[in-house]
Formats: C-alpha cells, structure tokens, sequence
C-alpha cells in the first residue's frame, strides 16, 4: 500500500471561502482537532497577508506537534522571511511558496515574461530552502500551463531545493482523465522527480475536485490538498472527508491508504461548519445529514437485512453517530468533557454560558443531541466582549397571525440608555428587523440572511446566519443559535450591528 499524505488547507484555502468567518480562537480549535483527525500537514495560513494570519500560524505552530505546519508565501523574499518568522517554533515547519506558471497569469495578471516567472520561482524557492528544509512549490494554474514550460520549471525547482510539487488546478478547470495524465508526465519526464512528492490541488468550479486529486493519486501524486466540508475559494477545494473515503473505500482499487483517524471525520466536519459559519449542505457525500439515511421502502427492507445492500460505508466509521449527550442535569464539568472530545476548549466565562445555554435547551426541548452542542459552542465563541456590544436586546413581543399585519415591539439598550420601537413587517422576521433598524444609530443593510434547523423536529434549534453592511463596503457576519426562529433572527442581526459598529 501506498501513503498518501494529507495536506490540509482548511485554514488558508478554506478561510478564503467567501462568507467563512473564523477567528484566531477558532483557528486553534480547528487545528487541534485536525492533528487529532491525523493530517499530516496543516497549512495555517498565509503570513504576510495578515497580521491575523500571522498570528495564527505563529501559534499553531508553538501548540500543534504531530502535523508538519505549512505557512503560504508568494515567490518574494519578503513573503518567504514573514513565513519563516511564523514558523519559528513549529516542529516541523514547511514553507509552501507559489508562483502562476499559465500565460494568462503571466501576461495578463503579473505582466511578466515565462523567463521572470521561472527566475522568480527559482530564487524563491533557493531562498526559502536556505531558511528551512522542506519546500513545498507550487506552479499555480498549472493545468492552463503550456506543458513544456511547466515541466521546465519543476525541474528547476527542484534542482533549487523544492521538495514538493503542488500541481495547481487553480481555477478548477481541468478533467480527471486529463488531469491524470499531467501527473503522469511530470513523473516519467521530469528528470529529477525521483524521491520528490507529487502533490494535488484542484478547486471544484466544474464538480470535479475531488475526482481530479484522485485521478492524480492513481498517476502517481503521494499528497493530497483538500479542506474539511470542501471550503475553498469559490466553489472550494477537494473535500478531504471525500478523498479520504474514497481511498479507504476502494482501497483495493488504488492500492493506497492515508493516516486519517476515519472516526473523526464527522466531528471535524460538524466543528468547521459551526465554527466557519457555512453549513454543510444535506446531501453532500460522506459527511451530508442525508448521507445515510434511506427513504424508499426497497432500500429500507434490503438494509434490515443487511446493510451492506445500500451501504457501502458504515457511518460509525467516520464517527457518525446521533446520541444524547447532555441534559438539565449535566453540569459544567459534563459539559467541559463532551466539548473538549469535540475539540473545543473554552474559557471558564465561554464554558458557563454554553452550560448555560444547554441548560435552557434541555428545559424546553429534553434531548440536547451533539450537533446542539457544536452550534451552541460555536455561537459562543463567536460572541463580541460585553464592551464592544453597543445595542444589547432586553424585550421582545411579536404579533403574527393569518389575519393581523405582523408586528413587532422591542426594547433595546443602545450605549446604555433604554429605547423601545415598533416595526411591521411581510412576516414576523421582517418586523423585528424593521423595529431594531429604526432605533440604532447608524444606517445598516442587511446582505444576506440565512436560516436553517440544527436537527429535525418542530423543536429543533434555529441557526441563522446573517450578512450587514454599514454602506462603507465591508461585510459583516454574525450567527445566533435559539429555538425561537424569531429571537435568532434578532439576536444575529444585533451581533452583525454590533459588529459594524465595533469596527467602526
Ligand atoms: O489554487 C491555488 O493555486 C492555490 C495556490 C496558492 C497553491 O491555492
Ligand atoms: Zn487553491
């Protein structure tokens, strides 16, 4: 059997998912769960492009100890010594440098010469392995590459010192036939390939992410780039849980395995969908709420009798399992353990609240189910600090019904004074979110809402995810938990007000 390592770029490429919002704090959640989910390199982020994202890097670097760290820098000296700075007390540190290798990139974006592209890629690369052993190149929009130039440059890089090549589909838009053969080539025709790891990249614009990386895997690449949930610029990057199934699924068929610890993969997937904000969609492969469940009659009767008829994976093996956790009985050290198995270590103010909350749910809804908990915690940890909570709710009255305009009346205090509005509205979201427009102090849009139950039932948590602006441009995104449809509606939209006024 082969090994394939997992590159993991959930925190890089998955943060510039459009909509994903994770904080420092969330960072390190994410990245102690994917050493216990056991990938084999984290990218944290991209240095220089932040001084969050340095922040991030720098400290998953001190914490994470059996991944090896990749920190992404563009193929400049500067990029490189800000990564390299980041890693300091990384374990095993990789810098990961990356220059486009298409004409289209070349010409149109950089308005440089293939002969600059590979100077470029060259110094960067001799540079970066001047500062640490293990360099990772990656020739972005590879797949648009003439194949020649391409070849060229990994050869040059690695005669530089690069000891994985990254084969960039950045845009999504090769064929996994095509995609295969790419790889293919630059293993037999590259001359100085022997003992240097051919890694994948695919990003999903045509679907095709992760049937690419695994077309890739059977010509021969030994790593992976893929983030939980497939996030990812635009329509994302290969979904690990995927390729990592597919290799233990058809184990036989590839010949290859991989060091991931299956029985975590839910966990992971369920963390990065409440921490990043953006939900799992419900059939998606492997980790998709109706991933397992079967409704025609036919597949019912043919899994009771053996599952194996429409299963071809058990769902216990990558940890997915529907229990009852915690209840109104459970206290804070309870509730302490069950988060911290999932990954989430809080502060003992963040740990009182989520008990608190489980509390509440467990009065009124008497099962609080995992998925509960994972939401709770993640709107925990996504809270502003009490000082930078401008407009704070204090009461709320809906009027609805099928004969009466729907009307809300709230009581807000704004910068501690006590203020009460009225708003109508098309139903009774509408009308809170009219009476909380009408109060505040500055102007703010709502972008985008978005609703969705945790578990099924009337009773179910409502999660709602919303998108403000203040008119300056810049988004602002805040989630709230509640069984009440109407109370998350108000509690995100005061969090995302909160927000646009904090930054302000
Ligand atoms: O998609 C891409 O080309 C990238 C590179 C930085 C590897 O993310
Ligand atoms: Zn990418």
């Amino acid at each position: 059997m082969r090994k394939i390592k997992i590159f993991d770029t959930t925190l890089r490429d998955g943060e510039q998912s459009p909509g994903a919002t994770i904080n420092h704090r969330e960072k390190i959640i994410i990245a102690k769960q994917l050493e216990k989910l056991g990938v084999d390199i984290i990218e944290a982020g991209f240095p220089v492009s932040s001084d969050e994202d340095f922040k991030a890097v720098s400290e998953i670097s001190s914490i994470i100890k059996k991944s090896k760290i990749a920190a992404l820098a563009r193929a400049r000296e500067n990029d490189i010594k800000v990564a390299w700075k980041a890693l300091q007390s990384a374990k095993k540190p990789r810098i990961h440098t990356f220059m486009s290798t298409s004409d289209i990139h070349l010409k149109e974006q950089f308005k440089i010469s293939r002969a600059d592209a590979l100077k470029m890629s060259v110094e960067a690369v001799k540079f970066a392995s001047d500062l640490c052993n293990d360099i990772e190149f990656s020739p972005m929009d590879a797949t648009r590459s003439d194949v020649p130039f391409l070849l060229g440059v990994i050869e040059k890089t690695i005669e530089a010192g690069a000891s994985t090549i990254n084969v960039a589909d950045t845009v999504g838009y090769s064929q996994p036939a095509e995609y295969g053969v790419l790889v293919k080539k630059i293993r037999e025709e590259v001359p100085n390939i022997e003992g240097i790891a051919i890694s994948t990249h695919c990003h999903n614009d045509l679907g095709l992410a992760v049937a690419n990386s695994l077309a890739g895997v059977a010509n021969g690449a030994s790593q992976v780039e893929c983030t939980i949930n497939g996030l990812g610029e635009r329509a994302g990057n290969a979904a690990l849980e995927e390729v990592a199934m597919n290799l233990y699924a058809r184990k036989n068929f590839f010949k290859a395995e991989t060091n991931i610890n299956l029985k975590e993969i839910y966990a992971t997937s369920q963390m990065v969908s409440s921490l990043s904000g953006i939900s799992v969609q419900r059939n998606k492969a492997i980790v998709g709420e109706n991933a397992f469940s079967h409704e025609s009659g036919i597949h019912q009767h043919g899994i009771l009798a053996n599952s194996e008829t429409y299963e071809i994976i058990n769902p216990k093996i990558i940890g997915k399992k529907t229990k009852l956790v915690l209840g109104k009985h459970s206290g804070k050290h309870a509730a302490k353990k069950v988060l911290e198995e999932m990954g989430f270590i809080l502060s003992e103010g963040q740990l009182a609240q989520v008990t608190k909350k489980i509390k509440d749910l467990a009065d009124k809804q008497k099962i609080v189910l995992e998925e509960d908990i994972v939401a709770i915690a993640g709107d925990v940890t996504k809270e502003l600090k009490k000082e930078e909570q401008r407009v704070v709710l204090d009461e709320l009255f809906i009027e609805t019904g099928n004969k009466t305009r729907p009307k809300a009346k709230i009581k807000l205090v704004i910068d501690g004074k006590s203020v009460e509005a009225v708003g109508y509205g098309l139903g009774p979201v509408d009308a809170v979110s009219n009476a909380i427009k009408s109060v505040i102090p500055q102007q703010i849009f709502l972008k985008d809402y978005y609703l969705k139950a945790i578990t099924g039932g009337t009773d179910a948590l409502a999660d709602v995810v919303v998108k403000v602006s203040n008119g300056s441009g810049k988004i602002y995104e805040a989630e709230a938990i509640n069984e009440d449809i109407v109370m998350a509606s108000a509690q995100a939209l005061i969090k995302g007000i909160n927000k646009a006024l904090a930054k302000k």
